[in-house]
């Protein structure tokens, strides 16, 4: 199966993708990265791995449906079974989502449905969870919102601060990522109805 991953930054866990494929653990061709930032540091990553890579920058584009409608092009040139959302930072519009519906998956630093958005791990500090975690889900056009495949829990330390906190969530980040998107391409994870079913061995 084919997948293209998108990116704004570091990319580590594009890096943990690769390496599952790299170790054997992911049935996957990653066909492409695409990130909207020239700055994004996983593009260099990508492209030492020898990875496809394309710059979609989203400032060159009047607005989002124009910025859209170069990524969809960028991403349908490659093909993919499923589009990853790597740390994308970006909105998408309701049309691109739809396009993509049942095969886009992106990861989220909390708990869903706990902190959507941004600054995910100051606000369950500031909150003063006990856990927190990480969620990887399908996209919908709602922000975050889209059903849930994966979830890991961590705990919340005393004395954590964000960078400690963040890091131990990233770390699980790269487990349920790679393991999502096998259980995609070896086509025992659908979404069907809006729900997501998941046949896994008993
Ligand atoms: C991750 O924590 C991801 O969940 C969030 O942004 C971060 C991206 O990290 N949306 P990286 O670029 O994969 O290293």
């Amino acid at each position: 199966k084919r997948i293209v991953i998108l990116i704004s930054g570091r990319g580590s866990n594009m890096c943990s993708i690769l390496d599952a494929i790299a170790a054997g653990e992911l049935p996957a061709n990653v066909a492409a990265v695409i990130a909207n930032r020239p700055e994004a540091a996983g593009l260099e990553t990508a492209r030492a791995r020898g990875i496809p890579v394309r710059l979609v920058d989203h400032r060159h584009y009047a607005d989002r449906a124009a910025f859209d409608a170069a990524l969809a092009e960028t991403i349908d040139a490659f093909a993919p079974d499923l589009v990853v959302l790597a740390g994308f930072m970006r909105i998408l519009t309701s049309d691109f989502v739809q396009r993509y519906r049942g095969r886009m998956l992106n990861i989220h630093p909390s708990l869903l449905p706990l902190f959507t958005g941004l600054h995910t791990h100051r606000r369950a500090l500031e909150a003063g969870v006990r856990v927190h975690g990480c969620t990887v889900h399908f996209v919908t056009p709602e922000l975050d919102h889209g059903p849930i495949v994966i979830q890991a829990a961590v705990p919340v330390l005393d004395g954590d601060d964000e960078p400690a906190l963040a890091s131990r969530v990233l770390a699980q980040e790269h487990v349920i990522y790679p393991l999502a998107i096998r259980w995609f391409v070896e086509g025992r994870l659908h979404l069907l109805d809006g729900k997501v079913k998941l046949d896994l061995p008993q």
